[in-house]
C-alpha cells in the first residue's frame, strides 16, 4: 500500500441519466507512468475531473499520496502536488508566457499590506530555464497568450505542469491538436518526467504514443474499467479490441 500514489474505490458519477463513470477501481503505483485509452465518450476525462475535484462525485473513494482526499478543485490538488492538463486547457489570455507559469503561485518580491509585488526578472528567469529544461520553444515570451496559436499554448500548459509537479502529473490529450514538432516535444517532457520518477496518467488516443510511453494501459469502455494491460505484453490490435469491446477483463461488464 506504501507504493500506492493514487487510489481509487468505486469512483462513480452520474450526469442525471447519464452513467458516465461506474465503480472504477484505480491503482497507480509509485513513479509509474499509465495511459488512459478509450473512445470518445468512455469516461475518461470524468474520471480525471473527478479526481482533481473539478466536478463532484457521486459515489466512490480516493487515495492520494498516504490519505483520502476530496480536493474541491485544480488548484487543491496542486497544493498537494498533483498537477493536471485539462482537455480544453485554462491558460489566462491576456497575459504573458511567464506570468501564465506562474499563475496562482507567482514569485513575490515583497508585501505591502494586502498587495504583493511580483519579481518578473525571476519569473522570466525560471520559465526560460524551464522551457530550456522541457525543450518547449516558445518564440516571444512577452506575447500574451491570446497571440499564440493552439499547439504553442498547449506547450505552455504543459510545461508549467511539468516544472511544477512534484508527486503526479495528469494528462489529458496533450497532443491532440499539436503538430509533429510539439508533439515530440510533449513526448520528450513526459520522458524527463520518468526518469524524474513523477508518475503520470496519460489520457491518449494515439496508441502508438501510448505504447512507446508508458508502464502500463487502462482501458474504458462505456464508463467502465474494462482492462489494465501490461505494456509488455499487448500491442495496438489488442488494446483496440478491448476498445471496441471484442475482449474484456471485466465478465460484469463484458455483455454491455
Ligand atoms: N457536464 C456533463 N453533463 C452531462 N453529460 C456529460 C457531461 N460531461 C460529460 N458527459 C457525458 O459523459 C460521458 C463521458 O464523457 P467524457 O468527457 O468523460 O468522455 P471521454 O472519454 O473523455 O471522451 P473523449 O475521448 O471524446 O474526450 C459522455 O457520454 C458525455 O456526453
Ligand atoms: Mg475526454
Amino acid at each position: 500500500m506504501t507504493d500506492i500514489v493514487l487510489k481509487t474505490e468505486g469512483l462513480t458519477k452520474h450526469y442525471g441519466g447519464v452513467h458516465a463513470l461506474n465503480d472504477a477501481n484505480f491503482e497507480l503505483r509509485a513513479g509509474e507512468h499509465i495511459a488512459i485509452v478509450g473512445d470518445n465518450g468512455a469516461g475518461k476525462s470524468t474520471f480525471v475531473r473527478q479526481i482533481t475535484g473539478v466536478e463532484s462525485r457521486t459515489k466512490g473513494k480516493i487515495w492520494f499520496d498516504g490519505r483520502e482526499v476530496s480536493f474541491t478543485g485544480p488548484l487543491d490538488a496542486r497544493e498537494s502536488g498533483m498537477e493536471c492538463v485539462f482537455q480544453n486547457l485554462a491558460l489566462a489570455d491576456d497575459l504573458d508566457v511567464p506570468s501564465n507559469l506562474f499563475l496562482g503561485r507567482e514569485i513575490i518580491r515583497f508585501n505591502l499590506g494586502p498587495f504583493s509585488i511580483l519579481n518578473r526578472k525571476a519569473m522570466r528567469a525560471a520559465t526560460e530555464e524551464g522551457l530550456k529544461r522541457t525543450g518547449v520553444k516558445i518564440p516571444n515570451l512577452d506575447n500574451p497568450i491570446r497571440n499564440m496559436s493552439g499547439g504553442q499554448r498547449q506547450c505552455v500548459a504543459i510545461a508549467r505542469s511539468a516544472s511544477f509537479a512534484s508527486k503526479l502529473i495528469i494528462m489529458d490529450e496533450p497532443t491532440a491538436a499539436l503538430g509533429v514538432q510539439e508533439t515530440a516535444q510533449v513526448e520528450n517532457i513526459i520522458r524527463t518526467l520518468k526518469d524524474r520518477g513523477i508518475p503520470l496518467i496519460l489520457v491518449s488516443h494515439n496508441l502508438r504514443q501510448v505504447i512507446d510511453l508508458v508502464d502500463r494501459i487502462i482501458v474504458f469502455r462505456r464508463g467502465h474499467i474494462v482492462a489494465s494491460l501490461n505494456k509488455d505484453e499487448t500491442d495496438g490490435n489488442d488494446i483496440v479490441s478491448y476498445i471496441t469491446g471484442v475482449k474484456s477483463q471485466n465478465t460484469a461488464t463484458a455483455s454491455i
